[in-house]
């Protein structure tokens, strides 16, 4: 028996249906692709204002291999600008549906010159994204007009030679999850003028009140000079929290450590800044964890070997008493170690660092710690560790054996490769 006459014809039909319906998917999306709106003339037009307000200079294409003047693309095709679609310019990126221009990354684009008030980017006013950062902005401070740009959800001025108080407009931006005003700290050598970005008023309460849905945080070197608001530990969804070298003062809210989301805390280099750590949990997602040169105190918890998932760790130059707990021996995944500066009490047992299979980088100079069995063959994990890259031992008095049979006095602070050592992970 086989397939009955209508049965074989309405398989075929079947066969037709799909062939047809998939032609017909295959138009519509050809047609939706053809129907991508072109970008918009007054938005164009504001791109191309600000290209003619802004230099280009190879001078400051600050980085040798990635540094592009995007703006070059930025042009009318044959000088008719109806027909130059914006959106296929270098750097930007324009929404499907409205083909309004919502993303402007000029990220080390070798731009120079200075942004205020009256630069036509504050016209892009669907942006989402903005990214300005290795850039020359002469000193520029952030412009009030910053608060026209009421959609962003990141913004990106690291690096960007911007200076001066950071204004309350830019606090009037609700769905800001992603502010990175970092590195933009300069010292003019021929006048020894320091120049900064501040966030004293507004502050950082101010800031923290404000932004609430922030996940992204770094204000690396900015002058807050106050101390840490316990609003803070209110962002809950924050992810990355990055205030090196910012002044800050007071006593750090243990609860920040706690936060559940925080991935990377980094706080180096406040020096007036105290503190405790707090017990923490195995479902912890700390990565990265630098504290050093601050005046935390007191002692390292037990529970510091539930932060499974540490990778980076510096401790340097901190005032930790008692213990370095024999819990280090569980961050399997730590690959940075920074004690250096540290007084531990007791001995810190080389079998417990020998566990630390993924180490590249160890600092232990200038520090008194005491390793058990201080000889010429003290450290017989540093043999069996093939990744170590970095390590650093200036005034430990020890003889170390790297890569088996060499017997090395390490008196100073030098790579073992030959590779620059990258202090911040
Ligand atoms: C703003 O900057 C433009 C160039 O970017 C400059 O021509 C203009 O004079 C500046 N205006 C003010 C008020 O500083
Ligand atoms: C400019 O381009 C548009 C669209 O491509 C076209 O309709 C128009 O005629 C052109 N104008 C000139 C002056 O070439
Ligand atoms: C930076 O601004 C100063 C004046 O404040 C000006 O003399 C200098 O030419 C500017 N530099 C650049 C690269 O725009
Ligand atoms: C803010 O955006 C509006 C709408 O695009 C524009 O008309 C206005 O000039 C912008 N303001 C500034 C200061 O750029
Ligand atoms: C800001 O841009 C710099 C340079 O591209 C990048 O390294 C940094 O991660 C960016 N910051 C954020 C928060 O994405
Ligand atoms: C710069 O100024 C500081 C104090 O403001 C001073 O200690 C330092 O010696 C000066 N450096 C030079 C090179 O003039
Ligand atoms: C911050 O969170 C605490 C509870 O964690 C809450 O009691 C307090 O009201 C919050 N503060 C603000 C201003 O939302
Ligand atoms: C933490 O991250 C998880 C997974 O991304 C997310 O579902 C949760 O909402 C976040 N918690 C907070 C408080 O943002
Ligand atoms: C620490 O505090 C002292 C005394 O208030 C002050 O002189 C010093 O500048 C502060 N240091 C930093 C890095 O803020
Ligand atoms: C954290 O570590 C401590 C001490 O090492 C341990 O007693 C505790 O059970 C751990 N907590 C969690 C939630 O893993
Ligand atoms: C070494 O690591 C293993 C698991 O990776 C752990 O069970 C053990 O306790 C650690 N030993 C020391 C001395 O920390
Ligand atoms: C070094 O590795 C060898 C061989 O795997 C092992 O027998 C020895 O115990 C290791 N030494 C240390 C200190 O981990």
């Amino acid at each position: 028996m086989g397939l009955s006459v209508p049965c074989f014809f309405s398989f075929v039909r079947f066969l037709f249906c799909l062939c047809f319906l998939h032609h017909l998917a295959v138009s519509l999306h050809f047609a939706s692709s053809m129907m991508q709106p072109l970008c918009h003339d007054d938005e164009r037009s504001a791109l191309l204002k600000f290209k003619q307000s802004i230099s280009v200079d190879d001078f400051y294409c600050y980085d040798p291999f990635s540094s592009y003047p995007k703006v070059e693309s930025w042009k009318l095709e044959g000088g008719n600008s109806s027909s130059s679609d914006c959106c296929s310019w270098d750097g930007i990126k324009c929404d499907e549906e409205t083909g309004h221009v919502i993303k402007l990354d000029l990220y080390s684009s070798c731009l120079s010159g200075s942004i205020n008030s009256t630069s036509t980017l504050f016209h892009l006013v669907h942006l989402q994204w903005l990214s300005l950062s290795y850039n020359f902005f002469n000193l520029s401070e952030i412009p009030a007009t910053i608060n026209n740009l009421s959609r962003l959800s990141h913004l990106n001025l690291s690096s960007s030679y911007i200076s001066g108080q950071i204004p309350p407009q830019l606090l009037d931006l609700p769905n800001l999850v992603s502010l990175d005003l970092s590195d933009n700290s300069f010292i003019e050598v021929l006048g020894n003028q320091t120049y900064y970005l501040e966030l004293r008023v507004p502050s950082l309460q101010n800031l923290v009140e404000k932004l609430t849905n922030l996940k992204v945080l770094n204000l690396d070197l900015v002058h807050i000079s106050s101390p840490v608001p316990h609003m803070l530990a209110n962002l809950s969804s924050l992810t990355y929290l990055s205030l090196q070298e910012c002044g800050l003062q007071g006593e750090f809210p243990t609860k920040i450590f706690r936060l559940p989301n925080l991935s990377v805390l980094q706080l180096t280099g406040n020096s007036n800044l105290t503190g405790y750590l707090p017990e923490f949990e195995r479902s912890s997602p700390l990565t990265v964890l630098a504290i050093g040169s601050c005046g935390f105190s007191g002692t390292i918890p037990s529970s510091l070997g539930n932060l499974t998932k540490l990778v980076h760790l510096d401790f340097s130059f901190s005032s930790f008493l008692g213990e370095l707990p024999i819990s280090i021996g569980n961050l399997a995944s730590l690959k940075e170690l920074d004690l250096q500066g540290c007084n531990f009490s007791g001995q810190i047992s080389s079998s417990i660092l020998g566990n630390l299979t993924q180490l590249d980088y160890l600092d232990l100079s200038q520090s008194h710690n005491k390793f058990s069995g201080q000889n010429s063959s003290s450290l017989p994990w540093i043999a069996n560790n093939t990744r170590l890259k970095f390590l650093y031992l200036s005034n430990l008095n020890l003889v170390a054996i790297i890569s088996t049979p060499a017997v090395e006095p390490i008196n100073q602070k030098y790579p073992i490769r030959n590779e620059q050592p990258n202090p911040i992970g």
